[in-house]
């Protein structure tokens, strides 16, 4: 099997990247796609940094696809916490994935709802999911498993927090995951997103954000693989 990870930033794949034996390296979109083998798993890997937000990491999985003809996409990184029982440098592990800044509300939607597609909740797939829980439980992190909500924003307001958990009840928020969910869902692609806690998506979570953000990165790469280890 090949599977596809995609970071966001460089702080999120460079551990993952570390220990991988890379066999060749391409470039599409301005990017580098390593191609290669993980220490102790079978599988073929593609690892790329996307860029931040929604549009880098939805074309990212295309390229993927289409390139690199991955079968499977997981999505690592760092997130900020909705959920009041999600703390700093807990794991999340996604069930489904929405568009918390989906809003064509004006025309009788309701929020994060795409009109005129079928679904705007994007689930995951529960062969990864499963895979990536024995990985968390291998290690003995904190975990949770639920809806995760993306949106081309960092939220360190607590209104807007509230609006989020009020609206999609996600266990936390992040810039890519319903991207790279919605474009494994067109493709018929599975997927998972894995993210570790930096913050708590309210006032002060930048401060939160810029002291965590490194730690969190490094303990959801060390998820990713351990789950491939086991896969
Ligand atoms: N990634 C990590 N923390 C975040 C936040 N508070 N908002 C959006 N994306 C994040």
């Amino acid at each position: 099997m090949t599977v596809g990870i995609i970071g966001a930033m460089e702080e999120e794949i460079t551990n993952i990247l570390e220990d991988m034996n890379v066999l060749t390296t391409k470039n599409a979109l301005g990017l580098d796609f390593y191609l290669g083998k993980l220490n102790d798993s079978a599988h073929n890997i593609v690892l790329v940094r996307s860029g931040i937000g929604k549009v880098n990491a939805a074309l990212c999985v295309q390229v993927l696809i289409d390139l690199f003809a991955v079968d499977a996409v997981i999505n690592v990184g760092v997130a900020g916490a909705i959920d009041k029982r999600v703390k700093i440098g807990d794991i999340i592990i996604s069930t489904d994935a929405v568009h918390h800044d989906f809003d064509t509300t004006a025309l009788g939607d309701e929020p994060g709802v795409i009109s005129r597609m079928e679904s705007s909740v994007f689930r995951a797939d529960d062969a990864l999911i499963s895979a990536a829980e024995r990985a968390v439980e291998a290690i003995g992190f904190p975990v949770h498993k639920g809806r995760i909500a993306s949106g081309d924003q960092f939220v360190s307001d607590p209104e807007q927090k509230d609006r989020i958990g009020r609206l999609f009840a996600p266990l936390c928020c992040e810039m890519e995951g319903a991207a790279i969910a919605h474009a494994c869902y067109l493709n018929m692609v599975p997927f998972v997103i894995i993210r570790a806690i930096s913050d708590n998506a309210e006032e002060g979570s930048n401060v939160n954000y810029e002291r965590f953000f490194r730690e969190s990165a490094v303990i959801a790469g060390r998820i990713i693989k351990t789950m491939l280890a086991q896969m």
